[in-house]
């Protein structure tokens, strides 16, 4: 995460909220192949890439339903797999199985992890959407996991999901994959989820949320969208390369790539939040400005923003440059869907 970061140390100092007089604080995607535009100077070429999403979401569609059996204590394990299944886009799992494709692996050596990123993804937003947190009523389109199973079932299946995260990847992971490149998903998984990936950078946004205008800079911002969203997001690409025994750096290379599709993602989070309705993103739109965030869209202007995003997804296709176009092509075609999203 160093390339887009800012000193962790100095924005907690500038955030810390309570000391601080303001710190007061669609469901499925439409169908991904809408959303893959053509490529800007390195195409993902002689794909087709809704035809190659589509296969692979089906494969992790059921992976997933396997992950997670409806079983006892069935309110728990039915809250689980509710949030689970409940149609994302499964970015993660993508990633993660096309890195580890791109570097000579296999779906079947990536799928426990993608299987588990998808886990984490899921009881972050679970957690997220709780009373305590953003308080959301909708999510993918569906009632939030508190509204239909109540607060305690919906901390604790959030809480169930990512231990079961960790566990699965260990006891799941293919036994011809090496153990030592396991372990490494294991050690890489635990921090980008932890203080210094998932859990601080949602830290921060709630820190920063309500604070004056001037209070949260764009380094800030940077630094909550890389924790709070790119950690997972280059987790899962460098999970998969790592399981595939990719060289170090090919490894780092394809961390890049990862960190700019992040923040990426981000920006058209943002860009998102103010364009579309809530009834095109699956979850209440318009929140931002409503809670007083501070976003790429109010920090820079909507143009700009689309604009940055624009250019940090072609710097992300350029890292790819070397790599055989067609094994490329699946990272390639998810970057570009990453910009082009409507939801
Ligand atoms: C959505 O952001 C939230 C996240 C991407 C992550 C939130 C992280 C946590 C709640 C920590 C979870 C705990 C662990 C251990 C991982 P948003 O509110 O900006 O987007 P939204 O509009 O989709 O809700
Ligand atoms: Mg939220």
């Amino acid at each position: 995460m160093q390339a887009i970061l800012c000193a962790p140390g100095a924005i907690i100092a500038r955030l810390n909220p309570r000391q601080k007089k303001v710190n007061n604080l669609r469901q499925k995607t439409q169908h991904l192949r809408a959303a893959a535009a053509p490529a800007a100077a390195v195409e993902a070429s002689e794909l087709d890439f809704g035809n190659y999403i589509a296969d692979k979401n089906k494969a992790i569609e059921q992976a997933l339903s396997d992950s997670v059996p409806e079983m006892y204590p069935e309110r728990l394990h039915e809250s689980m797999r509710y949030s689970l299944l409940a149609g994302g886009k499964r970015i993660r799992p993508c990633l993660c199985i096309a890195a580890c494709e791109l570097m000579g692996g296999t779906m079947e050596v990536a799928m426990p992890t993608a299987c588990a990123l998808e886990m984490i993804h899921t009881m972050s937003l679970i957690h997220d959407d709780l009373p305590s947190m953003d308080n959301d009523d909708f999510r993918r389109g569906k009632p939030t996991n508190h509204k239909v199973y109540g607060e305690e079932m919906a901390i604790l299946a959030g809480d169930a999901l990512l231990s079961h995260a960790f566990e699965y990847i260990g006891r799941e992971t293919p036994k011809s994959v090496p153990a030592e490149r396991t372990l490494r998903v294991l050690v890489d998984v635990g921090k980008c989820v932890g203080s210094e990936g998932l859990v601080g950078g949602q830290v921060v946004d709630i820190m920063s949320e309500g604070a004056d205008a001037d209070e949260v800079t764009l380094e800030t911002l940077k630094y909550i969208h890389a924790h709070k969203t790119g950690a997972l997001l280059e987790v899962s690409v460098t999970s998969g390369a790592i399981l595939a025994g990719a060289k170090e750096e090919d490894v780092e290379r394809l961390g890049k790539y990862a960190q700019l599709i992040g923040l990426a993602f981000q920006v058209v989070d943002d860009i998102l939040d103010c364009t579309q309705t809530s009834e095109q993103l699956g979850k209440t739109a318009g929140k931002d400005e409503a809670v007083g965030k501070a976003t790429y869209p109010s920090l820079v202007g909507l143009e700009e923003s689309k604009k940055i995003a624009d250019d940090l997804i072609t710097e992300a296709k350029e890292l790819l440059r070397d790599y055989d176009p067609k094994l490329a092509a699946p990272l390639l075609g998810l970057a570009d869907f990453i910009k082009n999203r409507q939801n």
